[in-house]
This record gives structure tokens, C-alpha cells and sequence, in this order.
């Protein structure tokens, strides 16, 4: 299956607004298109830092801005497209074989994602060259 940027959409997670504060939720295979394996997250990012630069092989992940705000760039080697994420309620899905970067945290900025394995160091493609032939032959 060729997974295409159009397929690396934004999905609303379920919102209880309360006056005593909101609560959000996420259930694996439900919220998500895939069963959580591992969650990880990125913070004390300090400012003008650059995460990411790398595509995974087979790995799905959502990534939520928990607290303050970054941009990803995601890139199948023929198209981009920059995502502000900066809701708790709202998390970027990113299918296998798409090429991302992230940056642009603003200060105190929590990005947490959920993957549906566990990490793996050969699921990377870290070199954007040897992405491209993976994914495009070229
Ligand atoms: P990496 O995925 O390159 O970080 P990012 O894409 O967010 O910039 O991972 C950075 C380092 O952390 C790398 O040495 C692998 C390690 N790591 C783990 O050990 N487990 C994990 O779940 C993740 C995501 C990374």
C-alpha cells in the first residue's frame, strides 16, 4: 500500500468541557486508527530546536500539542504540508512512509505521541535519500 499525505489528516478527540477544567480521551483503535503501543513525548525543547527528520517504515503515530504550540512539516518526497498543531483536543495522524520535521515550539511546549509499536531503531529511514528510493524508486 502506498500511503499518501492526504491520508495525514487531523482528528478531533473527544472534548468534557467543565467548568472545573476540561478532560480529553483517546482509545486505541477507536480515536486513533491503530492500537497504542507507546507513548512518548518531547519537552524542554528549547527555542529554535528541530525534531523529527526522519520517516518511519511502518509505524503510525498521533502527535497532540499537550501544552503551547509547534508546527510539523510533513513530505512524501513530492508534496509538503506545514500542521500548527496547538490544541489538547485535537492530534495530527501520520501514516507510515511520510517524512516529517518538527519545529516552531513555542516556549513550555509539550508534543506527545502515541505509536502503535514500540520503538525500533531499523523501522527509521533517517537518510532523506535512501527515504526517497524507498519510497519513489529514485
Ligand atoms: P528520535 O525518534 O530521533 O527523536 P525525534 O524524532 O523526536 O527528534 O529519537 C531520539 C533518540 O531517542 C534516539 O536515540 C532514539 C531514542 N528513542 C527511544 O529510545 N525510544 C523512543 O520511543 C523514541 C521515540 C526515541
Amino acid at each position: 500500500m502506498l500511503y499518501s499525505l492526504e491520508q495525514c489528516q487531523l482528528v478531533d478527540l473527544p472534548k468534557i468541557q467543565d467548568p472545573r477544567g476540561n478532560l480529553t480521551f483517546i482509545e486505541g483503535g477507536h480515536h486513533v486508527p491503530f492500537d497504542i503501543q507507546r507513548v512518548y513525548y518531547l519537552y524542554d525543547v528549547p527555542g529554535g530546536a528541530e525534531r523529527g527528520g526522519h520517516a518511519h517504515k511502518e509505524l503510525h503515530q498521533l502527535i497532540i500539542a499537550m501544552s503551547g504550540s509547534f508546527d510539523v512539516v510533513l513530505d512524501d518526497g513530492k508534496d509538503k504540508k506545514r500542521v500548527h498543531l496547538n490544541r489538547s483536543y485535537s492530534g495530527l495522524y501520520i501514516c507510515p512512509m511520510i517524512w516529517r520535521e518538527l519545529d516552531n515550539f513555542s516556549s513550555g511546549s509539550v508534543c506527545m505521541v502515541l505509536a502503535s509499536n514500540r520503538y525500533a531503531e531499523d523501522d527509521y529511514y533517517r537518510d532523506y535519500t535512501a527515504f526517497m528510493r524507498a519510497r519513489w524508486g529514485a
